[in-house]
């Protein structure tokens, strides 16, 4: 009898554990929605998110390649309950500049893992830099995620070599599960291998709070609000990148703009870029609307007072890029043709301005030239069309003294790459540090009587803009 209930208690705590570990390995989800982004300085520092469907640990693991990946300490990060699924969060320091590394994440208590992902620290002491730029993605069925996601792969074959990937807004349209679902899935093959550089849109930002930076884990500036996105900033080879959130308060804040200001004048780098979504030279159907008009109106005489080179911006889903531009005016730059790379190439010598990019969208949905564009956004264009046969991507290649720039369309039909714009600048010169300049406050307590004014200023300002240059436009 004794021993007939050994066994009955031996058999019961068998069939206990087997459903114990059967229940743990059901609820162990996968991991999906992987991103390595700028959390810290880019030489030695990455953020990375994912999801599950289920609550489960968050490790990480990284090592450079050739080392063992399985063997690499475990990093614990936090997570989440986010969309009604579980967002994860890790990141990790004390990377070796300029040097290829393997990482996974998910559970190391279950042993559930990624794929292997890989990504590339940048090393401050060299010079040059290449990404690939995208932008407005804002697909929202899987048919269309995966036509941009074809349009990323003829990116991907083009500059093979690239470092890490610019994605300037708009990554979905109403921000829905299935909708991340599909962009994560159809990107995977390019984000799982590459420092990816989210830009906020206001498909992700305006009335989508808190989505974007539940989707990835960003090193956000010291007070950037991290409502409808945040601001923050990196560097890559010779060049200082300022990541924008157009969607932090029209006009934008003077909390971001002082922080912009701060930035780039605490920079020595060669090129000083930024990156953002809403743009302020565009020929689409967005470009006459308030929101646009006032980010203009705030952000041209900033950009000019920091002698900002590039702007590369998205939204308005046209390909646009200006001449170089001063004052809302074009500057005469001299340009001169030589060898680059074993390529002919023509460069704009030391231009004194910036120079607009908007490299229309790597997406399906495609506006035509808008012709009313507000005075005198058209007079700036270098080039200005529509992007309708094909999803666009772009290509950048700098190192201190030059700036190569390359945009191209891959048709829909052929599902053929052609180039459809080139620009690049030539610097002869090392640009001066800035000395001597105010820090001025980023704290939105301190800056908000100055918020006060720029919006009676700017909604005062936008009223007689429509009135005095718009409607005419309109009606006449
Ligand atoms: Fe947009």
């Amino acid at each position: 009898m004794k021993r007939n209930a050994k066994k009955l208690v031996s058999l019961m705590l068998v069939l206990l554990m087997t459903f114990t570990l059967s229940v743990t390995a059901f609820a162990v989800s996968e991991v999906s929605r992987v991103s390595v982004t700028i959390n810290g300085s880019s030489d030695t520092a990455r953020g990375f998110c994912w999801y599950t469907e289920d609550e489960s640990g968050t490790s990480l693991q990284v090592a450079p390649v050739g080392e063992d990946l399985t063997a690499a300490t475990i990093i614990e990060g936090n997570s989440y309950e986010a969309m009604d699924k579980y967002a994860h969060k890790a990141e990790v320091d004390g990377l070796t500049p300029g040097t290829k590394y393997a990482y996974r994440v998910g559970d190391s208590e279950s042993g559930t893992w990624s794929d292997i992902g890989y990504f590339t620290t940048s090393d401050s002491e060299e010079d040059a830099a290449s990404f690939i730029v995208i932008s407005d993605v804002q697909a929202s069925n899987e048919e269309n995620f995966q036509m941009a996601a074809a349009v990323m792969e003829k990116a991907v074959a083009q500059l093979p070599d690239h470092e890490f990937v610019v994605n300037l807004g708009d990554f979905v349209n109403d921000c829905t599960n299935e909708e991340w679902d599909s962009y994560f899935r159809n990107f995977a093959f390019s984000n799982m291998n590459t420092t990816l550089i989210p830009v906020a849109g206001n498909h992700e930002g305006n009335l989508q709070w808190f989505k974007f930076n539940n989707m990835f884990n960003i090193g956000a500036a010291e007070n950037s609000a991290t409502i409808t996105g945040c601001y923050y900033s990196f560097d890559w080879g010779d060049a200082h990148f300022a990541v924008l959130n157009s969607n932090d308060m029209y006009p934008m804040s003077t909390a971001q703009i002082n922080w912009l200001k701060n930035d780039m004048n605490a920079s020595d780098a060669q090129w000083k870029i930024i990156l953002m979504h809403r743009a302020v030279y565009s020929a689409g159907k967005n470009i006459n609307k308030p929101d646009t008009l006032i980010m203009r109106d705030m952000l041209l005489p900033v950009i000019d007072e920091l002698g900002i080179d590039i702007v590369f911006a998205g939204h308005d889903h046209m390909y646009f890029r200006t001449e170089t531009v001063k004052n809302d005016a074009v500057v005469e730059t001299e340009t001169v043709t030589e060898v680059w790379n074993g390529k002919e190439t023509t460069f704009a010598v030391n231009p004194a301005g910036a120079t607009h990019i908007l490299p229309s969208t790597t997406g399906t949905k495609r506006y035509s030239v808008n012709e009313d564009a507000m005075s005198p956004i058209l007079d700036c264009a270098a080039i200005a069309r529509d992007t309708k046969e094909g999803g666009v991507f772009a290509t950048v290649e700098l190192d201190d003294e030059h700036f190569v720039y390359n945009a191209y369309i891959v048709d829909d039909e052929t599902k053929e790459t052609t180039l459809i714009d080139s620009y690049a600048i030539k610097k002869t010169e090392r640009e001066a540090p800035v000395e001597d300049y105010d820090v001025l406050p980023t704290d939105h307590f301190l800056t908000l009587p100055q918020n006060v004014i720029n919006f009676v200023k700017e909604i005062i300002w936008v009223l007689f803009t429509y009135i005095t240059k718009v409607l005419p436009g309109m009606i006449f």
